[in-house]
């Protein structure tokens, strides 16, 4: 990682504004969050209420994995004044890896926002944090996510069957992974 550089900070692309997130976000997330849809494939439920995810919001602020050894980075996206989804990376600065993950608001899909702000992130952690290797996990039914993948350019390399279990079924996940510059 370069000496200097801010790890989390605004990213700006042709449509779309990623803010670095923060506990004052919390209004505008529950909006994108509070719909089951964008759970569909995820383990987790929509927020049980504001209070709580501002103060995981308020947690996330430091940036880091409580051990230190992590950066816990998180962006909102913002189309014009509207919060639309979040964009993270979970990064090991050792290894020089990185984890993404994303998450938009259903009226917002298939407009091809998820791919220009996962890009801006990807091309971000490439050139500022050098972080070198990019790993991504999908349930096998996330077909949206899995073509997003795709047309950034990430290679499936593995499947782990019975990976998770929630919302009473077994998830099985596909592990997508890319260099930078691919
Ligand atoms: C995954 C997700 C971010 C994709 O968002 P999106 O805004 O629809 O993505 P984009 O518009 O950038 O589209 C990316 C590609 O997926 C395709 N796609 C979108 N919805 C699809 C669907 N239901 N089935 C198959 N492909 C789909 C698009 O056509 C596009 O492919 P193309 O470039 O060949 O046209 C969105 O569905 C989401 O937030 N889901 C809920 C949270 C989630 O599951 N996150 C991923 C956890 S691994």
């Amino acid at each position: 990682m370069k000496e200097a550089a801010d790890p989390n900070p605004p990213l700006v692309t042709g449509r779309l504004r990623l803010e670095p997130q923060r506990a004052e976000h919390t209004p505008l997330m529950m909006r994108v969050l509070a719909d089951p849809r964008t759970h569909t494939y995820l383990p987790s439920d929509p927020p049980e209420d504001e209070a709580a995810l501002r103060e995981r919001y308020a947690r996330l602020e430091s940036r880091r994995s409580p051990d230190g050894s992590e950066l816990w980075l998180n962006w909102v996206v913002f189309q014009s004044t509207q919060a639309i989804g979040t964009v993270q990376a979970t990064v090991q600065p050792e290894r020089a890896q990185a984890e993404v993950a994303y998450v938009f608001h259903p009226g917002n899909w298939g407009q091809g926002y998820a791919a220009e702000a996962v890009q801006a992130l990807l091309d971000f952690l490439c050139t500022e944090l050098e972080v070198k290797q990019f790993r991504a996990t999908t349930d096998t039914r996330n077909l949206a996510s899995q073509r997003l993948l795709e047309r950034l350019g990430f290679t499936q390399v593995s499947e782990i069957r019975g990976a998770d279990k929630f919302k009473g079924t077994v998830s099985d996940e596909y592990i997508y992974e890319r260099g930078c510059g691919e």
